[in-house]
C-alpha cells in the first residue's frame, strides 16, 4: 500500500524521485495535475496515481486523506507550496518540499505552531537545495559552537544549461526578490553582483559570488549563526556579467508580466530537452564558520550531481519522517543531523 504521495511526479525531478523510490521498495501514490502525463508515467512503474490540480482545496484534501506524507516536487514552489501546506495542516499529512526559494522556506518556518498542533512535520528544501549544505552547516557548528559567521560555497561545475525548466522558472522567482545575505539574524538585501571572493575548494581556489541560497533561512535555524553568506563558483566572465547586469536584473524580474513571459519561454525552449540534462559529475560544497575572535572551522563535501543527489536525499528524508513521525516546522538537518549525507552514495566529507 502507498502511504506517501509524490506530487509533481511526471516532472523531470519527479521522474528521478519515482525511480529512486521504486528502487528502495516504495510504492508512492504518484500525483500531478495532468492526467495523461501522470498515467503514462505511473503505468511505467505499475504505481497508483491521482490527478488533481492545486486550485481546489477540497480535491487536494480528498487525496491527501489517503496518505501519511506528501513530497511536493511541482514548482515553482512559490505558487504551489501554499495550497499544499494548507491542505496538509487540515488533513494532518506530513509535508516535505523541494523548494530553493527563500520566501517559501520562511513561510514554512512560520507554520511551526500549526504544524505542532496538527502533529505533522513541515520541511522545505529536502533536495540539493539545502540538504548537503544544511548538514555541513550543522557539522561546522558542532566544531565551533560559538561561531558567529558562516560562509557556504557551492561548486556545481555547470551552468543553466544543466537545469530543468522547473528549476529555471524557480530561479527567476528567486532573483525577482533580489539578492540576500543574513546579517545580525536578519535577511538583508545585498546587490546582485556583490561579494565576489575566492574560496578554497579542494582541488583549487575558485572565484565565487553571493547568491540567495536556501541556507540563508535553513542554516540560521539549524545553527543559530546570525551572519550567513551563500556563494556559488562561477567563471570570471559570468561574474563580470552579473556585476554589470546585477543591479538591473532583480528590478526587471520583479515586473510580473515580464517574469511570466520569461517563464513561458523557458517552458517552450526546455520542452523537448529533458533527456539532454546531465546526470554525471559531482558537486563540491565548502563551508566555513568563524568566531568574532577569528577562530574558524571548515569542511568540504563532495556530492553526486545535483538532481541525482536530490532524488537520493529526498526519498531518504521521506523514510526518516515516516519512521520518526516528528512534528513542527524544521530544517532538514534539524531532523537528520550532520552525518545524514554520509549515508548517501557518492557523498564524501573532508575536514579542514
Ligand atoms: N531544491 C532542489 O534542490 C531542487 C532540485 C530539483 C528540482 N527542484 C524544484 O522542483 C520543482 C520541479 O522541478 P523539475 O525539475 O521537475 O521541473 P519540470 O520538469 O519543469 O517539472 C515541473 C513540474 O511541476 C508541475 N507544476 C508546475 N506548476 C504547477 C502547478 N501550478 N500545479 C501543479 N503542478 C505544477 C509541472 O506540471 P505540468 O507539466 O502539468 O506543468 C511538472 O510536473 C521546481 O520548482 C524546481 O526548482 C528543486
Amino acid at each position: 500500500m502507498s502511504n506517501w504521495m509524490l506530487y509533481g511526479a511526471y516532472g523531470y525531478t519527479g521522474k528521478l524521485i519515482t525511480e529512486e523510490a521504486v528502487k528502495r521498495g516504495h510504492q508512492p501514490l504518484l500525483a500531478g495535475r495532468n492526467e495523461e502525463k501522470l498515467k503514462a508515467h505511473a503505468n511505467q512503474y505499475n504505481l497508483p496515481y491521482a490527478a488533481f490540480n492545486l486550485n481546489d482545496p477540497i480535491e487536494i484534501e480528498k487525496h491527501l486523506e489517503q496518505v501519511d506524507l506528501v513530497l511536493h516536487a511541482a514548482g515553482p514552489l512559490t505558487f504551489t507550496a501554499p495550497p499544499m501546506r494548507k491542505a496538509c495542516l487540515k488533513t494532518q499529512t506530513h509535508y516535505l518540499d523541494l523548494t530553493g526559494e527563500i520566501s517559501v522556506f520562511e513561510d514554512t518556518f512560520q507554520q511551526d505552531v500549526l504544524a505542532k498542533q496538527a502533529g505533522i512535520v513541515m520541511i522545505s528544501g529536502v533536495g540539493y537545495d539545502v540538504v548537503p549544505t544544511d548538514c555541513m552547516a550543522c557539522y561546522v557548528k558542532q566544531q565551533l559552537p560559538d561561531a558567529t559567521s558562516l560562509e557556504v560555497g557551492l561548486n556545481t561545475g555547470g551552468g543553466s544549461m544543466r537545469a530543468s525548466a522547473g528549476t529555471l522558472k524557480s530561479v527567476l522567482e528567486i532573483l525577482s526578490n533580489g539578492n540576500l545575505a543574513r546579517r545580525d539574524g536578519r535577511l538583508t538585501a545585498i546587490r546582485l553582483g556583490s561579494h565576489v571572493k575566492t574560496m578554497p575548494f579542494r582541488k583549487k581556489d575558485l572565484l565565487t559570488i553571493a547568491i540567495p541560497w536556501g541556507d540563508l533561512s535553513t542554516a540560521y535555524r539549524t545553527t543559530g549563526i546570525p551572519n550567513i553568506t551563500t556563494c556559488i563558483a562561477l567563471s570570471r566572465s559570468l561574474i563580470r556579467l552579473l556585476q554589470v547586469a546585477g543591479p538591473i536584473g532583480p528590478p526587471l524580474l520583479s515586473i510580473t508580466p515580464l517574469r511570466r513571459l520569461l517563464q513561458f519561454l523557458i517552458g517552450q525552449v526546455r520542452k523537448d530537452k529533458k533527456s539532454n540534462l546531465a546526470h554525471k559529475g559531482q558537486t563540491e560544497i565548502y563551508v566555513r564558520a568563524t568566531t568574532d575572535d577569528g577562530r574558524s572551522a571548515e569542511g568540504w563535501l563532495v556530492t553526486p550531481e545535483a538532481y541525482v543527489f536530490t532524488a537520493l536525499a529526498c526519498v531518504r528524508m521521506v523514510e526518516k519522517v515516516l519512521a520518526e513521525k516528528p512534528s513542527g516546522a524544521m530544517s532538514p538537518a534539524q531532523l537528520v543531523g550532520a552525518d545524514f549525507v554520509l549515508d548517501i552514495e557518492g557523498c564524501q566529507r573532508f575536514n579542514g
